[in-house]
């Protein structure tokens, strides 16, 4: 199971197991970190989900839609590794991939 690393908007690290075929918004929602509020249950329509990806990873990524794009600039905490962690899906090649919660909008 690749591992999954949450650091929270107070600054704390959580390790969580990621199970693939699930997202990485799944997998913090189930872990009971409710910063993620994920209104849209993962359909790529309310950026409430937003996570800024370690660098080191966001290449790994797959690239994101427009729709995707478009969201994240309606967010005030935007940069070059924002996510919709919604869109991620877990995957045994981003074993270690680290996240932080962005800030709330
Ligand atoms: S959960 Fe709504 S866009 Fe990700």
């Amino acid at each position: 199971m690749p591992k999954l690393i949450v650091v929270t908007r107070d600054g704390e690290e959580r390790e969580l197991m990621g199970e693939t075929g699930l997202s990485v918004m799944e997998v913090i929602r189930d872990a009971g970190i409710d910063e993620i509020l994920a209104l849209c249950g993962g359909c790529c329509s309310c950026a409430t989900c937003h996570v800024h990806v370690d660098p080191e990873f966001a290449a790994k990524l797959k690239p994101m839609s427009e729709d995707e794009n478009d969201l994240l600039d309606s967010t005030s905490d935007r940069d070059d590794y924002s996510r919709l962690s919604c869109q991620i899906d877990v995957t045994d090649a981003l074993d270690g991939l680290k996240v932080r919660i962005a800030a709330e909008d």
